[in-house]
């Protein structure tokens, strides 16, 4: 039995870091174990211009723990009056990495997202022109379609269609939830990426629902049936350099997840290395982990593998991870996978 890892240190390419006491209490949580991530801008108010995202990313640099080593790559959420001139710029002064599209509703603060897509053509029409890429969040807001079809109805309707329309143009699927999505990011040729989340390859729906309600569970797009977490795990594991770590760590303090309404996401940050590992050792893919956290995501970004490492360890004895993170925003509780995780980080 494998009982030791040795991998270039990962990276994560989606990560919600928020801003202010959050950031401060989350964002030593990924530095520790991710050289590199991909910076949600769903902000209140959205990260919009590159002025905004250099401010964001010099405050995440003045949250970072001494000595961290940790860079965050800068997005920029797409709107209906973003200026193809300012996206060029970021992208040429290397600040922004990709740009976000949330269609309008889909999730905590979109909002401002994208109603009529051709608003946002020349846009899209430059970012093709220079290689930057469109990271998606694949589902449509129609108040008529089904929560568990809307990703696949957003593939039919929008993605697909989007593509077509402008080949060139580089897409991430985010954070796919369906065998659907997994069927189409393996066809979609060198343009198309997809990231897949930690939690996803865990729950399925019936986590969330059976027996009580558990709202730490609870994210978009959300768990599907067990057939689409199948596919996932087997798309993650596959080596295809289609498919690369996007935790969509995204921490909510519990009074806001154990709520009435309770906001989506599972916050992943501090356990996504050692839950991987458990996943890659059950599916037999142990010598795959490396493509899917630390080689295809770089490929794909056009960016050097990281020249550091990671060692992940096996042990006896079951991995404690705290239950919570202690903010000077409040509580965020870490995901809890339900079963006993044997891997950690060498430290
Ligand atoms: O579960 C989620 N949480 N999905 C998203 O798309 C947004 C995220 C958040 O920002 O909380
Ligand atoms: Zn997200």
């Amino acid at each position: 039995m494998i009982q030791h890892l040795d991998i270039p240190r990962p990276d994560d390419w989606h990560l919600h870091l928020r801003d202010g006491a959050m950031l401060q209490g989350i964002l030593p949580e990924t530095a520790r174990d991710f050289a590199r991530a991909i910076i949600m801008p769903n902000l209140v108010p959205p990260v919009v211009t590159a002025e905004q995202a250099a401010a964001y990313r010099d405050r995440i640099l003045a949250a970072l723990p001494e000595g961290a080593d940790f860079q965050p790559l800068m997005t920029l959420y797409l709107t209906e009056d973003t200026d193809p001139a300012d996206v060029a710029a970021a992208a040429a002064s290397g600040l922004v990495k990709a740009v976000k599209l949330y269609p309008a509703g889909a999730t905590t603060n979109s909002h401002s997202g994208v109603r009529n897509f051709d608003r946002v053509m020349p846009v899209l029409e430059k970012m093709a022109e220079i290689g930057l890429p469109l990271c998606t969040h694949g589902e449509v807001t129609t108040a008529e379609v089904d929560i568990f079809d809307r990703e696949a109805v957003f593939i039919d309707t929008i993605l697909d269609p989007l593509r077509r329309r402008l080949p060139g143009l580089r897409v991430v699927m985010e954070h796919i939830t369906t065998e659907e999505g997994v069927a189409y990011a393996a066809e979609g040729g060198d343009n198309l990426g997809a990231t897949i989340t930690t939690h996803h390859l865990i729950i399925n729906r019936n986590h969330i629902l059976v027996g009580g309600i558990k709202p730490h569970y609870y994210c978009l797009p959300v768990a599907k049936r067990e057939k689409h977490r199948l596919a996932l795990r087997r798309a993650a594991t596959s080596g295809n350099p289609r498919y690369f770590l996007g935790t969509d760590s995204a921490p909510h303090i519990d009074a806001l997840k154990e709520h009435a309404c309770g906001c989506a996401g599972c916050f992943t940050a501090t356990n996504t290395m050692p839950l991987l590992a458990h996943i890659f050792e059950e599916e037999g893919a142990l010598d795959r982990l490396s493509a899917f956290a630390s080689e295809n995501g770089p490929a794909f970004y056009r960016l050097p593998v990281n020249q550091a490492r990671m060692q992940l360890v096996r042990q006896d004895a079951p991995t404690t991870f705290p239950e919570k993170i202690e903010t000077g925003a409040g509580p965020v509780t870490v995901f809890n996978p339900g079963f006993p995780i044997h891997w950690s980080v060498k430290r």
